[in-house]
């Protein structure tokens, strides 16, 4: 099987594609043959070392996948072969194929596409996350989201909505803030051009009450700012590289909360919360609730320019390398 390898953290244009013998399910164990692979922002990071975890090299990148069982281990219960699964893997996704404890999957629902199923877990799970158990969302409350274009930001934005708020996207281009309109943000912002600040707090009417932020550098501070009394800024990442130096004035003015949102290392330290969460995520998508994109589609050796793509902010929406 043909898997995308990191030889050493560098380049992207490093990145080799090697034939692999057929893996084999140990104990406990399934082989997924996958059908999508979501690439995120991190993955890219990961593989240039430039990621706070710096994975052993040689290792095969790719955090989650979509695909169908076809080899089942001993001691698995309740997974058959031919099942419609999506699972976190962390790495080892961008391969034909994946070998993965049966514990750590997710049924795919009957409404998605691979595609779309593999584009879910990271991207929605933390923006769920920080939502319901990190900070709180009432109905008729504004959001503000930073990188709306983005994978995390299309998923804040939908999140959002299903949770009954009003959403303000913030994006560099007007492709990435008609994706947002599309998702379902009421008012736009293009905070190249225009002051972030000032117009979050018009378009809310004098202050939004929840800031999502996955971009960081010179946006974090206007944004939080502009949030009104209570407001809540949800610290998701860096994707524009540096991190704002917060002025602690501005969190004390108007009793504002800033919120770090640690998804992937809370998921390690509570699988069976992370369990609870996936579960209400995919409750929410049968239900209709949730509208994950259809993502774009690359063929698999084309990893390392679909992962320059995010990094260097000419990709926009979801993305799948298709093995
Ligand atoms: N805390 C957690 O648990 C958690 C979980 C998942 C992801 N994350 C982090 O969230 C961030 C976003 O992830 P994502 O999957 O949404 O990535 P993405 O799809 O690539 O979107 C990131 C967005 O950041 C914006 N951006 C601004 N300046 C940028 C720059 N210099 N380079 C690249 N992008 C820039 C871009 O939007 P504009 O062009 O519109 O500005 C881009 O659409 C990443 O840092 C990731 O590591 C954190």
């Amino acid at each position: 099987m043909r898997t995308v390898v990191c030889n050493q953290l560098g380049p992207l244009g490093d990145l080799v594609i090697e034939e692999r013998g057929e893996p084999t399910p140990g104990e406990g164990q399934v082989v997924v043959d996958v059908r999508a692979a979501g690439v995120n922002f991190v993955d890219g990071l990961l593989c240039q070392g430039r990621y706070q975890i710096k994975p052993p090299i040689p290792f095969v990148p790719g955090g989650e996948i979509a695909g169908e069982v076809s080899a089942v281990g001993s001691g698995v219960t309740g997974v058959s072969i031919g099942d419609r699964v999506i699972a976190f893997t962390g790495f080892g996704g961008f391969a034909e194929q994946v070998v993965i404890s049966a514990l750590t999957l997710v049924t795919m629902p009957d409404t998605l596409g691979f595609g779309q199923a593999a584009t879910l877990i990271q991207s929605y799970g933390t923006i769920l996350f920080a939502l319901t158990r990190r900070t709180s969302l009432k109905p008729g409350e504004w959001v503000l989201v930073l990188g709306a274009g983005g994978g995390v930001g299309l998923a804040a934005i939908d999140v959002a909505r299903a949770m009954g708020a009003r959403v303000i996207a913030a994006a560099s281009t007007k492709e990435k803030l008609d994706n947002a309109v599309a998702m379902g943000a009421e008012a736009t912002i293009a905070y190249e051009d225009e002051d972030l600040k000032v117009r979050a707090r018009e378009i809310s009417g004098g202050g939004v009450d929840v800031v999502i932020d996955p971009v960081g550098g010179r946006h974090s501070e206007p944004a939080l700012r502009a949030t009104g009394p209570f407001g809540r800024f949800c610290v998701i990442g860096f994707a524009s590289g540096p991190i704002a130096p917060i002025p602690l004035n501005q969190v004390l003015l108007n009793n504002r909360t800033v919120v770090g949102v640690d998804w992937g290392a809370w998921t390690f330290r509570d699988p069976i919360g992370n369990r609870r969460l996936l579960d209400e995520l995919m409750g929410l998508i049968s239900d209709g609730r949730l509208h994950p994109t259809v993502p774009s589609e690359y063929p698999l050796d084309q990893a390392s320019s679909v992962m320059s793509g995010l990094i260097d902010r000419t990709l926009a929406g979801k993305v799948v390398l298709i093995p």
